[in-house]
């Protein structure tokens, strides 16, 4: 399948057209942003571990029933998928209290949840994605009530999936942003990506940051974080392709 025109270009990744109007392929680029684009960088060798790693745990949802928008990995940063219409929540799951969580509700990081708990933004970067409640979202007509539904019964399942697979590398997997749309059927897949610039990884003894936050916080060791966290993925996920 063959890059044709480019459809859109977002922060960290490009999408373009093929010949067959259902599909897209989507091209992960190493540019990392932070605050709604106010902070800029580039994370060298990015684009190559979140195409892969999102593809591996898009697989692996697929495996245990969660219909996602993943079709085939192209190349090292190119990736075939479904085309939907994207519904514009962010929705986020947390299992440990953390980011804007810990900052809005004052409380520390590193809270366990007894249960996990969800929160949606309206995806809006003019707005500066606002946080918003499900009746909001029917209000604004980003989704209806059956949707949302469906929205939430995945968020908590893929959330049971991929807290034991990051468990079983040693990692504990704190909180993620998730992206779903519509097929031209109006069934509800997971699109976007599942990666360390949407999720919040800890390694499970250190308590080692593994992900974006190295970025946004100025922590150093980015690039490194991104690595080790792919090469653990990649020891409990060879051979499963
Ligand atoms: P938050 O604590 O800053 O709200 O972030 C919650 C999770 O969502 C965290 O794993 C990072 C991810 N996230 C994104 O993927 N995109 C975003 O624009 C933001 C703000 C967070
Ligand atoms: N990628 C988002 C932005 O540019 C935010 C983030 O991941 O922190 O602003």
């Amino acid at each position: 399948m063959e890059k044709g025109s480019l459809l859109y270009e977002g922060k960290a990744k490009k999408v373009y057209a093929t010949d067959d109007p259902d599909l897209l392929i989507v091209s992960y680029k190493d540019d990392a942003t932070a605050f709604n684009g106010l902070k800029r960088g580039t994370i060298v060798g990015k684009g190559v571990i979140n195409n892969r790693m999102s593809n591996a745990l898009m697989r692996l949802l697929e495996r245990e029933g969660i219909p996602t928008h993943y079709a085939e990995e192209l190349s090292e940063r190119d990736t075939l998928v479904k085309k939907v219409r994207i519904i514009p929540l962010e929705v986020i799951v947390r299992n440990i209290s953390a980011g804007s969580f810990a900052k809005r509700y004052g409380v520390e990081e590193g809270m366990a949840f007894a249960d996990p708990t969800i929160e949606f933004s309206y995806k809006n970067d003019a707005l500066g994605d606002p946080l918003l409640n499900e009746y909001h979202a029917l209000a604004l007509g980003l989704a209806c009530r059956e949707e949302i539904e469906t929205i939430k019964e995945y968020s908590f399942r893929i959330n049971d999936v991929l807290k034991d697979f990051w468990r079983s590398c040693g990692v504990t997997l704190v909180d993620f942003k998730l992206e779903f749309g519509r097929l031209p059927d109006g069934r509800v897949i997971l699109a976007d990506e599942i990666s360390p610039d949407t999720c919040r990884l800890w390694d499970s003894k250190t308590g080692e940051k593994l992900d974006k936050d190295r970025f946004r916080r100025d922590l150093g060791g980015v690039e490194e974080a991104y690595r080790e966290i792919m090469r653990r993925l990649e020891e409990k996920t060879e051979g499963t392709r």
